[in-house]
């Protein structure tokens, strides 16, 4: 087994991977697609599960990829080269890195919404009624230029922040976005929770209702953990890399899934008091944000604030989001390509920028291009979230578990881990047993093997 590399990049403090890890993790699906899915699956009872999910297995998953990270001290590809004992297990380096450019493609259209909708916070909707911004969504989304266009927009974004390397770049960046996310997010709160029917959205949230759960429900909740924690491509085996030996791996994952969870449930708090007070639907679907939202903002006092804040919110952690899942090719490009930095940032950022095009134009011009009969943008979404995703995290989960040595694992776990030490058997068995058998069922089902 070869020793972790020597002069790597290193997080300068312990706030900063923290930062990037949190950063990583709270994004588009905490704030797009949590709320949504709880709306659509009956509320509290989804939350619950999610949570049982985000703890059960999403830490022991969480864990292993720190442990292979941060002793491998490279990419995910050359990770499982360095430390696998057959070639094989390569495979899931390529998993990862594949999956990374699909979800960074498709994700990127709908952070490039995100700043469409700044934009429109601040010049006007249109109007007023659900339906209007129903047709002005709708218009928007189909028309090819402007989404095409907001897509890159958001890539140079991140090329931007990339290109300026893991110090400098993205410690920095994610150190300031991350605790202005909670203060923003905060004061929304507040503000939702005065509204008239602040009561009966909280409910929603809060009071399960256990009779609304199907075989289905669960496996939303499963899969919701996974790609809200980041899990599953490698992003966090790369971020751990960049972690010092003195990293506390345990702590540092409870500590990213329980503000994960928290940042989901703040954003359920600030979106279903404001669907009840304007008399909307919970389970409006994908489009909730973009559609429901708007025209509660165009109701409020100061509407034109609120509107902006929250969309320069979700605009600010879908960016902190995709810096992660292009760092995994990059990572690659630079480790084991040995291109320059900046090169790997432009190549990484070119492919995606051409496939995120052709992502935004799914909804307009290449609607009618289907790949066994789904959209270019439901099609990468499919790939990567219910076949790539769950078969990476079950393979990664496999290997720390049962083909790394076990003290080797335990070790890693124990580093700087105080009261979490006895933690650490537990997350073993986590890893060999519970969450493979888990992510196994989810991927069966996602893939319609097994009818639940
Ligand atoms: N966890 C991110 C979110 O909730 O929006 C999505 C994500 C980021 C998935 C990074 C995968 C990844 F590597």
């Amino acid at each position: 087994m070869t020793q972790p590399q020597e002069h790597r990049a290193q997080f300068a403090t312990r706030l900063g991977v923290v930062a990037v890890t949190v950063g990583s993790a709270v994004g588009l699906g905490n704030i797009w697609r949590f709320p949504y899915e709880a709306g659509a699956n009956g509320g509290a009872a989804f939350m619950l599960l999610n949570l049982f999910f985000v703890f059960v297995i999403g830490v022991p998953v969480m864990c292993a990829e720190f442990v292979i990270g941060r002793h491998s001290g490279t990419n995910v590809r050359s990770a499982f080269r360095r430390m696998a004992p057959v070639q094989a297990w390569g495979i899931v380096g390529y998993i990862g890195i594949a999956a990374s450019i699909l979800i960074l493609s498709f994700y990127s259209v709908v952070a490039g919404w995100t700043m469409e909708y700044i934009y429109r916070s601040i010049a006007g909707f249109g109007g007023s009624t659900a339906t209007a911004m129903h047709n002005s969504f709708d218009a928007f989304a189909s028309g090819n230029v402007r989404p095409t266009l907001w897509t890159i927009a958001f890539l140079l974004c991140n090329y931007a922040i990339l290109a300026r390397g893991v110090e400098k770049g993205i410690e920095k960046v994610s150190n300031i976005l991350m605790p202005l996310l909670f203060v923003i997010l905060i004061a929304f709160c507040i503000h939702s929770l005065f509204m008239p029917k602040a009561r009966e959205g909280l409910t929603f949230l809060f009071h399960p209702d256990f009779s609304k759960i199907s075989a289905r429900t669960v496996l939303s909740a499963m899969g919701q953990a996974f790609f809200s924690l980041s899990l599953g491509l490698g992003g966090l085996i790369t971020y751990a890399g960049y972690f010092s030996k003195k990293t506390p791996l345990v702590k540092t994952s409870l500590l990213t899934a329980s503000l994960d969870s928290l940042v989901a449930i703040l954003a359920g708090v600030i979106i279903f008091p404001a669907v009840f007070t304007y008399g909307q639907e919970p389970a409006a679907g994908p489009k909730l944000v973009f559609e429901v939202l708007p025209a509660i903002f165009s109701e409020m006092s100061g509407g034109v604030v609120w509107s902006t804040l929250f969309f320069l919110l979700l605009f600010l952690a879908s960016l902190t989001s995709t810096i992660s899942m292009s760092e995994i090719s990059i990572a690659w490009f630079c480790d084991d390509l040995h291109m320059t930095r900046r090169r790997a940032t432009r190549l990484n950022i070119g492919i995606a920028m051409a496939l995120g095009s052709l992502c935004a134009l799914s909804f307009g011009c290449l609607g009618g291009f289907k790949i066994f009969g789904m959209t270019i943008f439901d099609f990468f979404d499919y790939v990567s979230s219910n076949v790539l995703l769950p078969v990476g995290g079950m393979l990664i989960s496999i290997f720390a578990g049962w083909v790394l040595k076990k003290s080797l694992v335990r070790r890693e776990l124990e580093i700087s881990a105080g009261h979490t030490r006895r933690l650490a058997g537990a997350l073993i068995f986590c890893m060999q047993y519970v969450a493979p058998v888990c992510i196994l069922v989810v991927f069966l089902a996602g893939i319609g093997i097994i009818k639940l």
